[in-house]
């Protein structure tokens, strides 16, 4: 399956405020790329308009899809989604009032997820074993690695080719955080899941990475082509590993 995200030029924001500045990036099939970025600098807000959620202001989003180009900044999030991009949100957003299953079949809301939803039921729980013994737990009582867990997993609902994790890390122990981002980096490796990973955590990130982006106030400051070019990288010494740049 030949896949690739590029986007160009890309700018967004809310109102005055310009979240997004000419950013520029690509992903291609079976890479995982991270998006690194401190807090407030866009990343979300690019997980967001590649996934539909928000309506850039100017730039290209191009999926492409064995030669055919899709436009995603012309899409509704149902049809992008569709083409088989997921989006784990920040903050997980699950359902805590329903159950483990309910919420992973809230995953496959699509009529093109309904037909799979045994495989991708049995892929889920393959994938994460204690979302299977806890099927008809609360989502609201899972802990938080386990609520991280279920999020990935409804993404695995709609049978995705592009999975888009926005800070898995967040509010996890470090042991969790370690776990978590093992089994994304396992998806990729096992399943030939691309991935885009935005992340503060820069250590875990570049674990699975296979090259990534830094973000700062909107703007792409470092594209690097592999992880040694970006831990080699000034701007990332000075931001994540406390060298003097
Ligand atoms: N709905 C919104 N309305 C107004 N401003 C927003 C909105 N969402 C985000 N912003 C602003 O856009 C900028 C980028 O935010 P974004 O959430 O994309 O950053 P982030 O890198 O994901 O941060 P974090 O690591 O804290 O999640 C910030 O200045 C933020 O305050
Ligand atoms: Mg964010």
């Amino acid at each position: 399956m030949a896949l690739s995200l590029a986007v160009t030029g890309l700018d967004a924001g809310y109102g005055a405020v310009k979240a997004l500045r000419g950013v520029t990036l690509h992903v291609e099939a079976g890479e995982t790329v991270a998006l690194l970025g401190t807090n407030g600098n866009g990343k979300s807000t690019l997980m967001k308009c590649i996934a539909g959620l928000v309506r850039p202001q100017r730039g290209g989003l191009s999926l492409s899809i064995d030669g055919l180009a899709h436009d995603l900044a012309r899409l509704t999030p149902e049809a992008i989604v569709d083409l088989g991009v997921a989006l784990v949100p920040e903050g997980r957003r699950l359902f805590s009032k329903l159950t483990v299953s309910e919420n992973l079949m809230l995953g496959a809301f699509r009529k093109a997820a309904r037909r799979d939803i045994d495989r991708n039921l049995a892929f889920a729980y393959e994938t994460f074993p204690v979302l299977k013994d806890r099927q008809r737990q609360l989502a609201g009582t899972l802990s938080g690695g386990q609520q991280q867990m279920l999020a990935i997993a409804r993404a695995l609902m709609s049978s995705p080719r592009l999975l888009l994790i926005d800070e898995p890390s967040v509010g996890l122990s470090p042991l969790l955080v370690s776990q978590t981002i093992t089994k994304i980096g396992e998806l990729n490796r096992r399943f030939g899941l691309t991935v885009l990973m935005a992340e503060q955590n820069f250590n875990q990130a570049i674990r699975i990475a296979d090259r990534g982006y830094i973000i700062v106030h909107g703007e792409i400051v470092v594209a690097a082509g592999s992880v040694d070019e970006l831990q080699d990288n000034d701007i990332v010494k000075r931001l994540y590993l406390g060298g003097v740049a």
